[in-house]
């Protein structure tokens, strides 16, 4: 049988992004729910890029396309870097005295009860799922006039990279688990699992990055979030909905037509990351 391959050819950037750690703590223009959203988001990678690498990696041997092979490697590397960068994103939300340490606690145990519950297919297929949320926030990021806007440049730099780069690399996942026999009714039902779970995640995640601001009770805060992720954004994120959707069609791919000339056109707007951020030395843990 053939598959549409990721053949979207991508590089793996060793960059750091040094945050600094006298930034405003409020980065996205000083809203204070908004600013919550994305640091929330953070607390999930490092342990959520180790739970992606470690699930593509359990299904190398199926691999036989050297395209792909080559691809998973990358894969690997870039969520290596991401895992990386992430966590030192954290520590500075720590230094602000988010309890980030106990968040990312609550993060790798719903991970292990992944990890003990569900075969490693079906654990691919948590991940092929996740990937595709990583790929519509990307795609918010990066394609929206308003939403890094009036932010901190150095944060949002960090955020752009992240977006391009999952853009880059959507279809990996995806691709290995076809390859490893995953099937449409499988993935399906794990994406609609999953969605349950990461979204009921990420709405608890942002009650704790409010509660540790006293902001929770507020509620002009609810409504200024409310209107950055449905209001603002070049119409909010429910433009996403029918990309979201697609996943269900049987004949889904990551890539769909006009994807790799988007792709084209981010890279060329992000083509100064290499001389915004420094190259980082230290070693990217793969596995
Ligand atoms: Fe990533
Ligand atoms: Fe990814």
């Amino acid at each position: 049988m053939r598959f549409a391959m990721s053949i979207v050819p991508f590089e793996v950037r060793n960059l750091t992004f040094p945050l600094s750690p006298a930034r405003a703590r409020f980065w996205v223009g000083g809203r204070k729910a908004v600013t919550a959203f994305w640091d929330m988001l953070s607390i999930f990678f490092p342990e959520g890029e180790r739970f992606f690498i470690e699930s593509v990696n359990a299904h190398r041997q199926h691999v036989t396309d050297p395209a792909l092979q080559q691809a998973v490697q990358k894969f690997c590397g870039q969520e290596g870097v991401h895992r990386r960068e992430h966590a030192r994103y954290n520590e500075t939300l720590a230094a602000f005295g988010y309890p980030v340490e106990e968040m990312e606690r609550r993060v790798s145990r719903v991970l292990n009860v992944v990890r003990f519950l569900l075969p490693k297919r079906l654990q691919l297929a948590v991940t092929v799922s996740l990937e595709h949320f990583t790929a519509l926030l990307g795609e918010l990021v990066l394609t929206s006039r308003t939403g890094l806007a009036g932010a901190d440049p150095e944060v949002a730099k960090l955020w752009r990279w992240h977006s391009l780069e999952e853009n880059e690399h959507k279809a990996v996942a995806f691709d290995v688990y076809r390859a490893a026999g995953g099937g449409y009714v499988e993935r399906c039902v794990i994406m609609l699992l999953t969605s349950l779970i990461f979204w009921g995640k990420v709405v608890e995640q942002q009650a704790r990055m409010m509660w540790a601001d006293g902001t929770l009770f507020r509620l002009s805060e609810h409504a200024d979030l409310f209107r950055y992720l449905f209001r603002n954004n070049d119409g909010g994120m429910q433009r996403l909905l029918p990309k979201y959707l697609s996943f269900f069609r049987r004949d889904f791919h990551p890539f769909a037509p006009g994807d790799t000339e988007q792709l084209e056109q981010w890279r060329a707007q992000l083509a100064d990351l290499d001389s915004m951020a420094a190259s980082s030395p230290a070693n990217v843990s793969t596995t």
